[in-house]
């Protein structure tokens, strides 16, 4: 059986202070609500801070992204042992904002979500098609090869714990995300192939939907079988609004 996970993607905003005032937000707003896993992924200058601002709490600690050495010459890169040092238990791996600004390839990806298994962060590896990519009728090969390229190294018995978001590019950030039925469609796709390539271990990986997910449009996407929750972006900055996301997720065990 699957818990729900809702994840918050902070992306490049929040300083230390404001990261803190989110915080005690979301604190108060996340208390007392179960059946759902939480986390939040603020910018890698907060982490350390709101990592000692969730001690105690249920809410858990991820990082937007990685480098897949541990260490050495890589000015600027941030590697999974430092990560896990903070007290992150999750990793973003290949948002679609890395692919295509920073230029990520499927094969970074790969070395990203094998580095991440391997100094026991749990990735959130993102995949989904643009706007070119769906019109030209490319839809699902594009998740499939950024899928299985993405987790080629990953051994049977660590794919259990492997979290997938499809996010379809055209819809982060634009306040119109898929359809529910299109969303739950290729969730499903991403299972079967899952389940092709590590077996029954597949029905236990979480598989969250992004893309605009707010207070307005999460009721398409908590109601579909095929997803396991949200990674969501603007709407984790407010408390209440990632709140009643998380809300809206908590107890459908899958
Ligand atoms: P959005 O971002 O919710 O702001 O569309 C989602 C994401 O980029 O993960």
């Amino acid at each position: 059986m699957r818990t729900p996970l809702v994840a918050g993607n902070w992306k490049m905003n929040k300083t230390v202070r404001e990261a803190l005032e989110l915080v005690g937000g979301l604190n108060t707003q996340l208390a007392g609500i179960e059946g759902v896993d939480v986390v939040i992924c603020p910018p890698f200058t907060a982490l350390a801070d709101v990592g000692r601002a969730l001690a105690g709490s249920a809410l858990e600690l991820g990082a937007q992204d990685l480098h897949w050495e541990s260490r050495g010459a890589y000015t600027g890169e941030i590697s999974a042992p430092m990560l896990w040092d903070l007290g992150c238990t999750y990793v973003i791996v290949g948002h679609s904002e890395r692919r295509r600004g920073p230029g990520e390839s499927d094969e970074d990806v790969q070395r990203k979500v094998a580095a991440s298994l391997a100094n026991e962060l749990i990735p959130i590896l993102c995949v989904g098609e643009s706007l070119e990519e769906r019109e030209a009728g490319r839809t699902e090969r594009i998740v499939q090869t950024q899928a299985r390229v993405g987790t080629l190294n990953v051994e049977p018995d660590q794919a259990a714990s492997l979290v997938v978001a499809y996010e379809p590019v055209w819809a982060i950030g634009t306040g119109q995300p898929a359809t529910g039925a299109e969303a739950n469609r290729i969730a499903g796709l991403l299972r079967q192939w899952l389940h092709e390539w590590f077996g029954d271990r597949a029905g236990q990986i979480r598989i969250l939907y992004g893309g605009s997910v707010t207070p307005e449009t999460f009721g398409e996407f908590a109601g579909q079988p095929e997803i396991d929750g949200a990674l969501v972006g603007g709407a984790s900055l407010d408390a209440a609004a990632f709140a009643a996301i998380v809300q809206a997720f908590a107890g459908r065990v899958g």
